[in-house]
């Protein structure tokens, strides 16, 4: 998928269930910092036969560019929006579908960062990042486009509220801080990442308090979510309640 253009490929078609709704819809999953929102995310996506966008590492990408051309956030936030959108010209972000994972992975020009966007070098200064205006007028502009055709699942922080305000399911997700950080320790870690609980708990403790009380677009549940409190639910249990609120679209 290039920032301007289509997202190539749709997986899961083997697997899916394309027909549980007479149409494609769009769903919208927004959350708090590792809540496992692109686990249910792409889960959904997996039945459903649909694609599946992770607006967040869209994100990260930008900030690893920004951080392999020695900007400091300094620099950054002093830039005119003229400068700005020249930078942006020059971030290249794709998606590219993997055949052995069945998901779509990113690209930024030309490579795949999918796994170095991860690190908590990129996660410390995600939020500062993306609370730029510029910054988020681009991304939400591509993040539209891939909507344009629906048969979508996207999750983030503003999806529900500002990229997609009418999509048709919209799911607000949460869970205990301790969970939380658990969850993303164990991730990395099992990526190879050498990370402490504490520094992940920091990380993650910083990064809801910018989201929430940025500017432009800040982390809320739009009025019409459904909140999913995922503290105490497994993967299949969470799967299970999103299935039941599309099939309830079935009738509406
Ligand atoms: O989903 P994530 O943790 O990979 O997202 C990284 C950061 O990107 C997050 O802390 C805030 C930002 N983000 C955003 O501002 N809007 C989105 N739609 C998605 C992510």
């Amino acid at each position: 998928m290039q920032l301007s253009g289509s997202i190539s490929g749709t997986a899961y078609k083997m697997q899916a269930e394309p027909n549980i709704l007479p149409r494609k819809i769009i769903i919208a999953i927004d959350g708090f910092s590792s809540c496992g929102k692109s686990t249910l995310a792409k889960a959904l996506a997996r039945k459903l036969g649909y694609n599946y966008i992770d607006s967040g590492a869209m994100y990260r990408a930008v900030t690893l560019f920004i951080q392999q051309n020695g900007i400091t956030l300094e620099e950054l936030s002093g830039m005119s929006e003229e400068q700005l959108e020249k930078m942006l010209d020059h971030i290249q972000i794709t998606f590219r579908l993997n055949s052995d994972s069945g998901f779509s992975e990113i690209y930024l020009n030309d490579i795949n960062v999918e796994e170095k966007i991860r690190d908590l070098k990129v996660s410390d200064w995600v939020s500062p990042v993306s609370a730029i205006p510029a910054i988020r007028k681009r991304m939400v502009r591509k993040q539209q486009i891939y909507g344009k055709n629906k048969g979508i699942v996207m999750d983030g922080r503003d999806i529900g509220t500002k990229v997609f305000p009418n999509a048709e399911l919209k799911i607000f997700m949460t869970a205990s801080k301790n969970v939380r950080a658990k969850r993303r320790f164990d991730e990395l870690t099992e990526k190879g990442f050498m990370v402490t609980m504490d520094e992940v708990s920091k990380n993650i403790e910083d990064r809801d308090s910018k989201d929430t009380t940025r500017k432009e677009s800040p982390l809320r549940q739009a009025e019409d979510a459904v909140l999913l409190d995922n503290s105490n639910l497994n993967q299949e249990e969470q799967l299970q309640f999103a299935m039941d609120l599309v099939s309830t679209l079935k009738t509406a």
